[in-house]
């Protein structure tokens, strides 16, 4: 009866939107103001959200219910509960699978006289309560209606807790922000080459060793020796989950309506399960080796009895087993590798790497689970049940759903936000390109443009957050908010009811409130923003100008053609990224050598370009610019010689390399040299006036 009440409220009702419009994240399917009911509308108007409310709850079990008259309290109401549905100030949630088609989706109907909110799950409900939350922070609850489910089922953060171990109360902190923006998966990255997190009892040296190193920053463990220490061992930095935390973890998050995704790395990234138990390595055995060997059974009695102790504590469906990065050159020259591969028949390492996916995924489907892993699982034939995660990009997460495998995106360009999110300057040292949230939030896992074929295996989105040079937790959660806010309104919210304008003052607002709350999020109002110089093209005497590049082993580098030979003239000043096909990357030993044909001889009063600096990466300035001019295009005046000394940095930095002062030329050369740090140079115009 009252889902038809609900109906006609909807098809009837024709008052203006409400306020509430833009105050809920991620935004809502629909919201309306006023409530219609059989021709008789009452007015938008502020809802007595400060009375006690009569709360009464409806086909939820006993857990459900406890959960969600716990996310009455933290949206900030006071209630009694009821046994049943009051005649007025009442909130009444109704769990009633049959109210919509849309998994997780909920109706919230705020009358003058009280609240219905009909869920189709006890998580429907919870996401209703998240959004009542949200208009009782922002003091503005009217009557009316709204309609919403997600977008997609999966809407995930990863966590990196092997490069630096954080504790519970840290991830609970995380936790709590997700259920409030209605993400549902925490994928947690136990196990790295840094330290292995998670206790296992059948092979103690994972948590009494593998778990810690010296020194404490990964940056120096990885340059230098990469190595684990003994657990109490004096300056031993790292750490580890009991199982008895990590049960009290998934409680936690479950309580909230989040999954808990464990990862164990396998057969890659796996440095530290071998420096605990080096019969496991490879039978050539070079310094590093990450790879387990898949050659030895003895690699496979581990796994399984790691992963039977993994789903003892993680009720998750899903395991992830990672499967990224692996090196693969040791088992091309270790023995039982290739015995392996011979006998069956495997035609080269990819295939092997394939064996070990499937044999595990047989493990823990037989065991009721399923797996996930990163896309390069697909490089050797994919597993029959496995679901991928898309990081290289998007083409994995789309080959496997064009072979009718789920999917879940989280392509490094959008996002892995363990990239600077401003002015890199402004920010800590960190990975990648720049990333901001409005580059982050334009981001689409499945576009209108996919085939409904593909895009149904979508499955969802994910943040990844890795931690190679976040050390400390309020550098973690400045590098984590906003941006996945922007992933939680992805990962929710309908494409026609996405808007950056609108969504900006809402996380704004979010991280004010998490700033007041303790939180450490970066705070979004001081945004600087991107290079000034990249926003409004530059108008200048060489733009457009043919541009000769004088030797082939001075050309670009192919992946940073930018708009190839036009580049240089063409106006466009780069962003704060070399990735943005505007800056043009230089790789050949001679630099960048080039000359420009102003077509007539001309007065010139100065001539700059720009270099960026990146140590992490290897961009470097030049040591030295040349610039020289001529008439004839053959007889050449130096102008200018600008040395540069060059200074490495953690703080990536841009300069001009110029001459002013005034000059008749028909040809101008440029030559930048590049040092002897090996690497790029970067440079994305040459300015004349
Ligand atoms: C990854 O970033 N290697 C999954
Ligand atoms: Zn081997």
């Amino acid at each position: 009866m009252r889902f038809i009440t609900l109906l006609l409220a909807l098809a009837l009702g024709t008052m203006s939107l409400s306020a509430q419009e833009n105050i809920i994240t991620p935004a809502p399917v629909k919201v309306q103001g006023g409530i219609c009911v059989d021709g008789y509308c009452a007015p938008a108007e502020p809802f007595d959200f400060r009375q006690t409310l009569k709360l009464n709850i409806s086909g939820a079990d006993e857990a459900d219910a406890e959960r969600l008259e716990a996310a009455v309290s933290a949206a900030g109401l006071n209630f009694k509960r009821v046994k049943r549905h009051a005649k007025s100030g009442f909130l009444s949630i109704n769990i009633f699978p049959e109210c919509m088609e849309q998994e997780d989706g909920y109706v919230i109907l705020t009358y003058p006289y009280g609240v219905d909110i009909t869920a189709k799950s006890a998580a429907g409900a919870f996401y209703a309560l998240q959004s009542v939350r949200q208009m009782v922070e922002a003091g503005d609850w009217q009557t009316g209606v709204i309609l919403d489910y997600p977008r997609f089922g999966y809407r995930g953060v990863l966590i990196d807790i092997s490069r630096h171990f954080r504790t519970v109360d840290f991830l609970k902190r995380q936790i709590d922000m997700m259920a409030r923006l209605k993400m549902n998966r925490l994928h947690l990255h136990l196990t790295d080459a840094a330290g292995w997190r998670m206790e296992i009892e059948s092979y103690p040296r994972l948590t009494s060793y593998a778990a810690w190193r010296t020194p404490d920053t990964w940056k120096e463990w990885w340059q230098g020796g990469r190595q684990h220490v003994d657990e109490g061992t004096e300056g031993a930095y790292g750490g580890y989950y009991t199982k008895e935390e990590l049960r009290d973890l998934v409680a936690y998050a479950a309580d909230r309506y989040i999954t808990i995704i464990p990862e164990i790395e396998m057969p890659g990234h796996s440095d530290e399960v071998l420096a605990a138990y080096p019969e496991l390595k490879c039978t050539n055995n070079p310094q590093f080796q990450g790879d387990l060997c898949i050659g030895k059974e003895a690699t496979f009695e581990m796994m399984q009895a790691i992963l039977d102790e993994v789903i003892e504590i993680f009720p998750s469906e899903y395991i992830h087993i990672g499967g990224d990065e692996c090196g693969k050159d040791n088992w091309k020259v270790c023995e039982d590798c290739q015995r392996r591969m011979r006998e069956e028949g495997l035609k080269d390492v990819d295939e092997l790497q394939s064996y070990m996916i499937e044999r595990m995924e047989r493990y823990l489907n037989e065991r009721g689970r399923q797996i996930i892993g990163w896309d390069e699982i697909l490089q050797g034939g994919l597993a029959p049940n496995a679901t991928v995660m898309s990081w290289r990009g998007e083409e994995g997460g789309i080959a496997a759903a064009e072979a009718g495998h789920d999917a879940i995106m989280s392509p490094h360009g959008y996002c892995y936000i363990d990239a600077p999110q401003d002015a890199p300057y402004s920010q800590p040292e960190s990975i990648g390109g720049y990333l901001p949230l409005d580059k982050v939030y334009s981001y689409d896992p499945a576009p209108a443009t996919m085939a409904p074929e593909v895009s149904r295996h979508i499955k969802g989105v994910q943040a990844n957050l890795w931690a190679e040079f976040i050390v400390e937790d309020d550098h973690y959660e400045h590098m984590l908010w906003p941006r996945a806010i922007a992933v939680a309104e992805i990962g929710w919210s309908e494409r026609e009811n996405m808007n950056f304008e609108e969504f900006r003052p809402r996380a704004v607002k979010i991280v004010d409130r998490m700033i007041e709350e303790g939180y450490t999020p970066f705070d979004l109002k001081n945004e600087i923003g991107n290079r000034p110089e990249s926003k409004t093209d530059v108008e200048h005497l060489a733009r457009g100008k043919k541009v000769t590049y004088i030797s082939p082993s001075f050309y670009w580098a192919p992946q940073y053609e930018a708009a190839g030979d036009a580049t240089l003239t063409d106006g466009k000043r780069g962003t704060w990224t070399y990735a943005d096909k505007r800056w043009q990357g230089f790789l050949g030993r001679g630099g960048v050598d080039v000359v420009i044909d102003m077509e007539e001889v001309t007065t010139i009063h100065s001539i700059a370009a720009d270099f960026m600096q990146i140590c992490g990466p290897g961009v470097y300035m030049p040591c030295l610019v040349e610039i020289a001019v001529s008439t004839d295009g053959e007889n050449y005046t130096k102008i200018a010689d600008i040395p540069h000394e060059i200074v490495v940095d953690e703080l990536p930095s841009f300069k001009s390399f110029g001459w002013e002062g005034e000059v008749e030329a028909r040809y101008i050369r440029y030559k930048a040299h590049r040092s002897n740090y090996s690497g790029f140079l970067f440079v994305d115009e040459i300015v004349v006036r």
